[in-house]
């Protein structure tokens, strides 16, 4: 099973019902990306008008918190309609209690983590993640080049959650993925695929959304 999640960080968001009726009929889910201007340089939303997107997404929403505290700040998160709530790894003391915190609340959980963190360090946390996100570009911002070299990685989280049994988790790679990359995303092991610039720079967004669904389906 391919998922293709839309990230509106570059879409226009002056009109973001627009944006979101765009997409809303080829999107598996609408990836929304939380940057406090800590954990990360960049800001984007506030959780107030972060909050106000996921109420009013007619899609399913996947919040990616690049936050700092997210023990602590991820908890307001888990009270909204968002289905999958992902915090990073580097920012939590007690990743596995925040994991649980989010799933008790009926949403996924997702971990996540960024290039210089060795995929090693998510191991003794799988049986508490629904979604491991192997970020391929430095979060922060969109339109970066992807990093193959992350490559590895994914495949040693495929092969360790192969081996697990633990079919049912997905694994998203999130930064650079467009109509020449997700291929070799796909060929490594991921089935969850976040598509910011690729997708809104485009002059038909869902149009480009079925052509990655395509290109991925199209791996063997
Ligand atoms: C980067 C964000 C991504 C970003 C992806 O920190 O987590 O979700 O929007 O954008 P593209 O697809 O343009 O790399
Ligand atoms: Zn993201």
């Amino acid at each position: 099973m391919i998922r293709i999640c839309p990230s509106i960080l570059n879409a226009n968001l002056d009109d973001l019902p627009g944006e979101i009726a765009k997409i809303a009929s080829a999107s598996d889910l609408l990836h929304l990306d939380v940057m406090d201007g800590i954990f990360v340089p960049n800001f984007t939303f506030d959780f107030p008008r972060a909050r106000e997107i996921i109420e009013s997404s007619d899609i399913d929403v996947d919040v990616h918190l690049m936050i700092a505290n997210a023990d602590t700040e991820s908890l307001a998160y888990t009270d909204t309609k968002a289905v999958s709530i992902t915090v990073h790894l580097e920012a939590c003391v007690d990743p596995e209690q925040t994991l649980k915190n989010i799933r008790k609340k009926g949403k996924r959980a997702a971990l996540a983590i960024k290039p210089s963190t060795p995929v090693s360090a998510i191991q003794e946390l799988v049986d508490h993640i629904d979604m491991v996100l192997i970020m391929t570009v430095e979060p922060g911002f969109g339109g970066q080049s992807f990093m193959s070299e992350m490559m590895p990685k994914v495949q040693s989280a495929r092969h360790y959650l192969e081996q697990k049994g633990l079919s049912d988790t997905w694994l998203q790679v999130d930064g650079g993925i467009n109509e020449s990359t997700i291929s070799i995303a796909r060929k490594a092991g991921a089935d969850t695929f976040v598509a910011g610039s690729a997708v809104f720079k485009s002059e038909n967004p869902a149009g480009m959304i079925e052509t990655l669904r395509r290109l991925a389906s199209a791996v063997k």
